[in-house]
Order: structure tokens, then sequence, then C-alpha cells
């Protein structure tokens, strides 16, 4: 998509299906479906959900690890799907992954120097010496001390080695990181910390992020927008704060609900609401709408008509029937309800 200025988007997401075959003859897992959206560059856009809704997917996807089923993805208005595969190596470069697991990127027999330097070989940029220089460079900027470039691996903390890794995807000077839980694994102390060293390198480096955790306060804290998914579907998009402010899906309140304090001011003095039940797997989807099976407010319309994806408010969407309306009774029958 291209603004008024002329700008073509970053990344577009378009009606994105990822599909893979389950363990059964003719089983599907649909760990994607019908997913769009557009990122800005030089935003960070959040994508929440719980376990098993398809955030991994959906990042590996955008960096072309796995190939979409259905619809599309576009970086800078061009599909990487339809590159050669030796065209779709280079372009790769600009479109970088970081996973949760620190371990995940490092080759434990070479050291943090030779790791970051790595992609750099591979590409065959620069000469040996200048590649070196680089990667030394990048350690620097991720705030890794130079003493550590030469140690293994297993010599040096989670956090440092979760520093390595960004410094890996940096080396190779790109435009987008999707960051999958890059902080999940680390001790809470030093979260903030790596947060903040996320949000230095976006100024410095101009870089766009698809930033996804499961932990609600993290994503609304980095993200300019947020994406909630569930199942394999989006339920919400809006701008962080207003998210976290007023909700408008029901899944996106009980997410909000259920986040220990400090509560958001209106939810303050309320009841809140703890989902029951499994999530649904996506080899056999719910019907209708996919969350009807635990959501506190569903009627029965909900188990046959799947809700439209529409914009509730300016910039704000919703894939509910009741959002932005009136809300039918919450049913005990589906949550938890707590009182404060
Ligand atoms: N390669 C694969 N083959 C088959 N099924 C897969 C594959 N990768 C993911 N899945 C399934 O797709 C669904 C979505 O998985 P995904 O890892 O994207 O979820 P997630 O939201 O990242 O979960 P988590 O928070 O646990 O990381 C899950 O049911 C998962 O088992
Ligand atoms: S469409 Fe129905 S089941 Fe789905 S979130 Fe809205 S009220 Fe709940
Ligand atoms: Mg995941």
């Amino acid at each position: 998509m291209t603004d008024l200025s002329g700008a073509v988007d970053i990344l577009v997401v378009d009606d994105l299906d990822v599909t893979f075959k389950g363990r059964r003859r003719n089983q599907k897992v649909r760990a994607v479906e019908g997913v769009g959206f557009t990122v800005r560059e030089g935003e960070t856009f959040g994508v929440i959900g719980e376990s098993g809704s398809g955030k991994s997917t959906l990042g590996r996807c955008i960096v072309c690890l796995v190939p979409p089923s259905g619809g599309r993805v576009l970086h800078f208005g061009k599909d990487p799907f339809a590159l050669s595969a030796s065209e779709l190596r280079r372009h790769r470069r600009g479109f970088q992954i970081i996973f949760q697991d620190p371990n995940a990127a490092l080759d434990p027999r070479m050291t943090i120097l030779e790791s970051v330097r790595e992609p750099l070989d591979v590409a065959g940029i620069g000469t040996a010496q200048e590649r070196r220089v680089k990667a030394l460079e990048m350690l620097d900027r991720v705030a890794l001390a130079p003493e550590l470039a030469l140690r293994y691996p297993h010599e040096i903390s989670g956090g440092q080695k979760q520093r390595a890794n960004i410094a890996r995807a940096l080396v190779l000077e790109p435009s987008l990181i999707v960051c999958d839980e890059v902080v999940a694994a680390l001790d809470v102390s030093i979260q903030a910390d790596m947060l903040n060293l996320f949000a230095k390198l976006q100024r410095e480096f101009s870089l766009t992020y698809v930033f996804i955790s499961h932990d609600l306060r993290v994503v609304a804290h980095v993200s300019d927008r947020v994406a909630v998914m569930y199942c394999g579907k989006l339920m919400e998009l809006a701008p962080a704060e207003d998210l976290m402010a007023a909700p408008l899906h029901p899944y996106s309140q009980a997410l909000l609900s259920a986040e220990p304090e400090p509560q958001p001011a209106h939810l303050r003095n309320k009841k809140r609401i703890i989902l029951k039940g499994e999530i649904p797997s996506p080899l056999n989807p719910p019907s209708g709408c996919r969350f009807h099976t635990r959501c506190p407010i569903a009627v029965a319309e909900c188990a046959t008509r799947e809700p439209e994806w529409r914009e509730v408010l300016p910039g704000r969407w919703a894939a509910c029937h009741f959002a932005g309306a009136p809300v039918p009774a919450v049913s005990d029958a589906t949550v938890e309800v707590l009182r404060p």
C-alpha cells in the first residue's frame, strides 16, 4: 500500500493463511488464517496471543521462513516469495528474526565474534578484516564488552547471548526485525534493560519491529499498535494505548483483565475475568467466531456466524458482532469472575 506521500509500506500482510500438514493423513493445522495488516516504516507492531495462537508462524512467514498457503506477504510492495532462491537469500538480509531461545542461533562451537561475523561471511560482504571490524562494532552497539567477543556461548549469560543474537541480526543492516518472545526466557530483572536496548537500536538504525509476545504488558510497553491473535485469527488491532485503556474485543478484555496489578483505571474495582476452557486446536477450530467456546458474552449466533473484521472506530479494528455495540450479559459458564 502507498500513502499520500508516495511512500510504500515496509510490510503488508494480506489475507494470509499458513496451513501445515497434521500428523494424520488429510489433517490440516490452520496456524494462521485470513490475517491482514500493514506495518509502517519505523513502527513497532506488537502481536499478542496465548500459546498456539499462531504468532511465531506469522512471524516466520513475514521473514520468509515458511511460505503462505494463501494470501500474500509484501515487502516494500513486492512479493518476496516470487523471487528466485538466490534473490530471496539476498533479500532476506533485510528481514531478520530473533527467537526466544538465546541459544537458537548461536553455534556452541563458535566464539561470539565468529557467530556475529558469520552472516557477513556467508553473504561474502567485504574483506575478512572488514567483517571482523563490523562484527566488533555491532557487539559494541549492543553493549557487549569486547572481552566477551572471544568467549563461547556457554561462557556467557542468557542476557549476553541475547545481545549477541541482536548483533548477529543487525550486522546485515536489516530494515525489519521480527522479535519473537525475545525477552521471555530472560530474568525479569534484565527484561527492562533489553527492551530499552531494542528501543535505542530502533532509533539508531531506523528499524521497524514486529514484536511478538504472550505478555501484554511487554507488548503494550514497546508497541505503537498491537494485533491480538486467537487460534490463528486476528481478534483486534488497535493503537497500544487504546487497547490498554479500552479494549473492544471480549478476548482482549479478558487478557487485560487477567493481568496482575497495576490494572488500568477503568478495570480497577471491577470484576476480573479469568477465561475458562481449553484453547481450541487449530486442527479443528470452532465454527462461527473462534472465540465462542470461551467468550463470556457469546450468544447462539456466535457459533454459526463468523464476525466480520471491521473498523469499529477510526484505526481500531475488531472481529466481534458486539464490538462497539451494547453487549449481552456475561455468562458465568465460560468465565470465573473474581471480585476485587
Ligand atoms: N511446522 C509445523 N508443523 C505442524 N504444526 C505446526 C508447525 N508449526 C506450528 N504448528 C502449529 O501451529 C499452531 C500455531 O503455532 P505457533 O508456534 O505459531 O503458535 P505461537 O502463538 O507462537 O505459540 P507460543 O506462544 O507457544 O510460541 C500450533 O498449533 C502449532 O502446533
Ligand atoms: S462474536 Fe460472539 S463469541 Fe465472538 S467475541 Fe463477539 S460475542 Fe464473543
Ligand atoms: Mg511462538
